[in-house]
């Protein structure tokens, strides 16, 4: 799975064969220049989760839920989600969870939307943690980090991912339930991985000690860039090949 947020990076995504487009909330720090995931809206999510559908033809398409777009009221909380599927296109949701998501998920199922449930470190969470710590560490937060997993996948989760947490935790996890975990800062032992889109081309100013860039897109973006500005500043661009004259108007000086 890799985050996707738009159609070119949906299209990226889908034709390196990668199975899940995850329109993640990490959007608001990806794109929407927020700090956190918090100030991330269901029409964000709902935007973003169109045009990666749009560009997509193989990848299922999964829509994170927002902050606060789900807990409020289940009526609530079923519309919300029920709009990414109706209006969208996607998939499936995801909700970062915890013992309070345990009956939406069975909600939710039950009316016919597939639900990836998240556990570990879940960002919406960040003023509770007071930043992104490591989650699952000790043997009762381990124990609590199991028994939400079965009991997600009692409530119908189609799958798991496992955020930030020890990697013999992830795997005790992975071996204890039947449906797929997808790790990240889980360690190898999960049946899938996930990375956030900008983390793996090289396009994020920051990325955390999880995860593995693959490439350098914003120095070629800002080499780019610079080129350009150089460019038209000097006159370069555009060249003769990039404009047009129109014959008719040959006498255009004869107007004035
Ligand atoms: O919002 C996101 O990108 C995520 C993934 C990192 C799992 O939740």
């Amino acid at each position: 799975m890799a985050t996707a947020y738009d159609a070119p990076t949906a299209e990226i995504v889908d034709r390196a064969g990668v199975d899940i487009a995850l329109v993640g909330d990490s959007l608001g720090n990806t794109t929407l220049g927020y700090e956190t995931t918090l100030s991330v809206t269901v029409d964000d999510i709902a935007r973003h989760v169109g045009s990666v559908v749009r560009a997509t033809e193989d990848a299922l398409v999964v829509a994170d839920m927002p902050f606060l777009s789900f807990g409020v009221s289940e009526a609530e909380s079923v519309r919300n989600a029920g709009r990414m599927l109706k209006e969208e296109g996607a998939e499936a949701v995801k909700l970062e969870c915890g013992p309070h998501t345990v009956g939406l998920t069975e909600r939710l199922v039950e009316l016919g939307i597939p639900v990836m449930a998240h556990l570990g470190l879940t960002p919406q969470r960040v003023n509770e943690y007071g930043g992104y710590p490591r989650q699952g560490t000790g043997e009762a937060a381990a124990a609590e980090i199991l028994e939400l997993a079965n009991a997600h996948e009692a409530a119908g989760a189609f799958s798991l991912v496992l955020e930030h947490v020890p990697a013999n935790l992830a795997r005790a996890v992975t071996e204890a339930i039947e449906i797929p975990t997808i790790g990240i800062g889980a360690g190898p032992d999960c049946d899938g991985q996930v990375l956030v889109f900008h983390d793996i081309v090289g396009l994020s100013e920051w990325t955390p000690s999880f995860s593995k860039t693959y490439g350098n897109v914003r120095a070629e973006m800002e080499h780019a860039l610079d080129a350009y500005v150089e460019e038209v500043r000097s006159g370069e661009f555009p060249a003769p090949e990039h404009s047009h004259e129109a014959e008719e108007l040959d006498d255009l000086d004869s107007f004035y």
